[in-house]
């Protein structure tokens, strides 16, 4: 494939979305680079510094100060927060939750934007979150909104979690689930939409190959068109 193209894949919490670019990236021999992780680090370093999150002041000096690396390989990314690997600690659920509250915020999401452009800028990169084919890069060359139903999704978290060993509550997972659409979908600026233009794919009944052959074959298929 010539052409370094920009993926956007846009969708809810545990829609598919991550496990997908990963592959998919894989096999087009992309970057791929993971929104949300940014807006964890922001909670993350808001957290660390006792940053309260109505006090612009105090946000402003942060988003100055704050540093977000994304070192790439084709294994795993890794986040480095101000020069410290947080890779693991922003998964945690205490930033799950507190990356959703920082993400409603404007200055914190006109500084993320302004990264994850400059990140993708010469193509040759998956990136996912919930704006990237609206806000980010709304004229990527190939959009995605991936969905699935929430009951789905939950056991999908589940699952993972108990494969770290981690002993979650389904139904605790479940309701973190429906909170976090409601707040990233209902927030004022750059709520999570489907870009007019962007390919739905339910991955309810979906593997995660059967995902990413999906967006493969019809990213080749247009090539060719
Ligand atoms: O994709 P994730 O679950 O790691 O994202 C964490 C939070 O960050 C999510 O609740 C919403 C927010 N987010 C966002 O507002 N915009 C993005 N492009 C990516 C994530």
């Amino acid at each position: 494939m010539k052409k370094q193209y920009i993926i956007a894949i846009d969708g809810p919490a545990a829609s598919g979305k991550s496990t997908t670019a990963k592959l998919l990236a894989k096999k087009l021999k992309y970057v791929y680079i993971d929104s949300g992780a940014m807006y964890r680090a922001c909670g993350l370093y808001a957290l660390n510094h006792n940053i309260n999150l109505k006090d612009v002041k105090s946000l402003q000096q942060m988003l100055d100060k704050i540093d977000i690396k994304i070192k790439y390989t084709e294994q795993d990314n890794k986040l480095y927060l101000n020069g410290e690997d947080v890779t693991f600690r922003i998964r945690e659920a205490d930033i799950t939750k507190l990356s959703s509250e920082i993400a409603v915020i404007g200055i914190v999401r006109e500084k993320m934007v302004e990264l994850q452009r400059e990140i993708g800028k010469d193509g040759g990169v998956i990136m996912d979150g919930r704006d990237i084919g609206t806000i980010v890069f709304p004229y990527a060359d190939f959009k995605f909104f991936m969905i699935a139903d929430v009951k789905t999704r939950a056991k999908r978290r589940w699952e993972e979690a108990n494969e770290k060993g981690e002993n979650l509550n389904l139904e605790e997972i479940e309701k973190e689930i429906i909170w976090r659409d409601k707040n990233d979908t209902t927030r004022k600026i750059s709520p999570l939409v489907k870009a007019q233009d962007a390919i739905e794919v339910d991955t309810s009944n979906m593997t995660i190959k059967e995902q990413a052959n999906y967006l493969f074959n019809y990213i080749c298929e247009e090539k060719n068109a």
